[in-house]
């Protein structure tokens, strides 16, 4: 039976102008590019100036992914976006971005789950897609983490950049695992593990903004596991094979877990998208700009059936099925 099916018909995003390399935090910072090499993955990141704020580059990945769909402001119903670094307590990000694209109608709001923030937009326009209560939904993420980071903490700092990736869903009609358009998502989340990773200050507590804290071997061995769970239920519920999946767009936190994501779904390295080695981890934004590169340089292809997965603070994790 034909159903309606949320189809991924854009994909956009934007990173800040300035790029710093690991030997540029080295100069002010007792690490080295070796280190962050050999334990992260990462080479470099792209830090926001004072404009490059999550609402000003939510809005340039927006804008690509509406180009990419070959679609306009009219088409947008509802805008969501994951972020823990808005612009402002409120009016939330997404509506911010809703006056700059030029949108006059419709919702918008923002989902505060950390790294898994994209993943979480994205089941929720796809439920409220399939429910028919919207046509048009620009799912986005956007992070200026280089805002809520302690600059003298090398076990942190290192690790996260700022940047903006959006897909545009439309309404579409279809069935079965062959068919154009999100197969499904699954959303998680363990509040218990909430210490692992935080932010030090509530609104209204402290004349200080709050600062990333975080227990990286515990959140290291809560995302290997809880993450290679995600694949096998999204895998088991879709009545498909790790052979049946031609790419793997995983949240871009280290590459050794990248690594061993890839390894568990059995996938040829060439067929995991990796651009922590230059993002550095975009919390929310990470899995939307590197599917939004991959699509862009040709090596993801419609047709082709994409698993996405993120865990972030919280905690927080899940993972999506496209079939672009
Ligand atoms: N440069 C140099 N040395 C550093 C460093 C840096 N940037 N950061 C930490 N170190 C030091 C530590 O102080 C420690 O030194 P010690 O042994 O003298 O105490 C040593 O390196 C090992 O630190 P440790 O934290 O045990 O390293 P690790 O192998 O666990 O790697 C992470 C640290 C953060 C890279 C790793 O735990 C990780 O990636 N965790 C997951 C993080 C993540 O994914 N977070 C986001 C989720 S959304």
């Amino acid at each position: 039976m034909t159903s309606i099916r949320s189809i991924l018909t854009g994909v956009g995003g934007y990173l800040p102008r300035r790029c710093v390399s690991n030997d540029e935090l080295a100069a002010r910072l007792e690490t080295s590019d070796a280190w962050i090499r050999e334990r992260t993955g990462i080479g470099q990141r792209y830090l926001a100036d004072e404009s490059e704020t999550a609402a000003f580059m939510g809005t340039q990945a927006a804008q690509a992914a509406l180009a990419y769909a070959g679609a306009t402001a009219a088409d947008v119903d509802g805008i969501i976006v994951g972020t823990s670094t808005p612009d402002q307590v409120f009016p939330a990000t997404a509506l911010r971005i809703q006056a700059a694209l030029g949108v006059t109608g419709g919702f918008g709001f923002d989902m505060a789950a950390a790294c898994s923030g994209f993943i979480y937009a994205l089941s929720v326009a796809d439920a409220m897609i399939r429910a028919g209560q919207a046509r048009g939904i620009l799912v986005i993420g956007s992070e200026v983490y280089s805002r809520i980071l302690d600059w003298t903490d090398r076990g942190t700092c290192v690790l996260f950049g700022d940047g903006a990736g959006a897909v545009f869903l439309q309404a579409g009609e279809g069935s079965g695992t062959s068919a154009r358009g999100i197969l499904s998502t699954h959303i998680h989340a363990q509040g218990s593990l909430g210490d692992i990773l935080y932010v030090d200050a509530a609104v209204g507590q402290s004349n200080r903004p709050g600062t990333l804290k975080m227990n990286g071997k515990e959140v290291f061995r809560h995302a290997v596991t809880k993450l290679a769970d995600a694949v096998d239920e999204c895998l088991k519920h879709n009545g498909l094979l790790q052979k049946d999946v031609d790419w793997l767009v995983p949240h871009q936190a280290n590459k050794r877990i990248i690594d061993a994501m890839g390894k568990k779904l059995g996938l040829p390295p060439e067929r995991v998208v990796v651009t922590v080695d230059r993002h550095a981890n975009t919390s929310a934004a990470s899995v939307p700009l590197a599917l939004a590169e991959a699509c862009a340089d040709g090596r993801i292809k419609p047709g082709d059936l994409v698993l996405m997965e993120a865990l972030g603070g919280g905690l927080t994790w899940g993972s999506a099925l496209v079939r672009m």
